[in-house]
């Protein structure tokens, strides 16, 4: 019986490819390629099934055009890319890769916070740039991370997490999340206290973006939020770039209304504000918060798992639908 075709939008580590060629005949991009919606549809044409990243959109037209296709592994927890219900209607399955990473990218979430509030790469270009010619009292002086409020908007698996680490630095942590947990699970969360969005904005000294992307959280941080924060507090944002109205928050840190942010995502990537490049009070990092050698194969195994056992069993092991 001959196996069915796939299709691996992005490269991948060469053992997954392996491991799926048992299953599969496998048409694998492993140059890399970024393709265009239409590339994207000739490449799955005669495919059954694919994994895609974020850089691969499945929607209604998509889905038209590729009639045979059954299932689409997404190799991320995020998924925007996929058009969800036009799946359903389609009856294509989807998966996401939930779990896998949800303690490397809360540990990135507080790399990225600590960096933002301690100015570490703005003093590190200082360092580089052979600025640094004596000690001084206020040299580099930053926002204290430990005895603060942490502020949570999203509170998944990651923003639990997050929470989790907290305890740690003798933090509050509030967070806004579209329903609130289980006292139990507040409990775990260090204590977290359930407050409304404009609370979260007004109290925290250090607020970090979790929550899905959707029609619904896009812009949810613009210059309303912004506004409401302390001149002291920081933004973080390792969700993604379209939560966030980057211009409202370029305006913000340049006129110094907010202290800094650290973003790992952009609304348009790997497209960013250049604006973002001219200030010193934002740390940029180019979508690794889920980037440590074991969680990126964690999550290319379990792309993988998932799309075995939808093409041969008709359910996925992460289903969306
Ligand atoms: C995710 O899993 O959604 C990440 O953003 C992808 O790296």
């Amino acid at each position: 019986m001959s196996k069915p075709a796939i299709l691996i939008a992005r490269a991948i580590f060469p053992d997954v490819l392996h491991r799926l060629e048992q299953y599969f005949e496998v048409e694998s991009n492993q140059g890399d390629e970024i393709f265009s919606p239409e590339e994207l549809i000739r490449r799955l044409q005669g495919k059954e099934g694919a994994i895609v990243t974020g850089s691969s959109r499945i929607n209604a037209s998509v889905l038209a055009a590729c009639p045979q296709l059954k299932m689409v592994a997404n190799m991320a927890v995020g998924y925007d890319n996929l058009d969800v219900p036009a799946m359903q209607a389609a009856g294509v399955l989807a998966s996401n890769t939930p779990d896998v990473l949800t303690e490397t990218t809360a540990d990135f979430g507080w790399a990225l916070m600590m960096a933002t509030a301690r100015r570490i790469t703005e003093a590190e270009h200082f360092l580089r740039a052979g600025k640094w010619n004596k000690w001084h009292y206020d040299l580099m002086s930053g926002a204290d991370i430990h005895g603060s409020t942490l502020g949570i908007l999203g509170m998944g698996r990651i923003g639990q997490a997050i929470a989790r680490r907290a305890q740690g630095f003798g933090m509050e942590v509030m967070y806004h999340n579209r329903s609130r947990l289980s006292t139990e699970q507040e409990a775990q969360a260090n204590q977290a206290r359930y407050v409304s969005k404009q609370a979260l904005f007004e109290e925290a000294d250090h607020i970090i973006l979790v929550l899905p992307y959707s029609a619904a959280s896009h812009h949810a941080v613009g210059a309303e939020e912004l506004a409401m924060m302390k001149p002291t507090a920081t933004l973080t944002n390792i969700a993604r770039g379209g939560i966030v109205d980057d211009q409202a928050l370029i305006a913000a840190l340049r006129e110094r209304r907010i202290a800094a942010a650290g973003l790992d995502v952009f609304e348009n990537e790997p497209a960013f504000a250049p604006a973002f490049l001219k200030l010193d009070n934002v740390v940029l990092t180019p979508h690794i918060a889920s980037a440590s050698v074991k969680t990126r194969r964690a999550m290319a195994n379990c792309a993988a798992d998932n799309l075995i056992a939808g093409l041969l069993t008709g359910q996925a092991k992460n289903p969306l639908w």
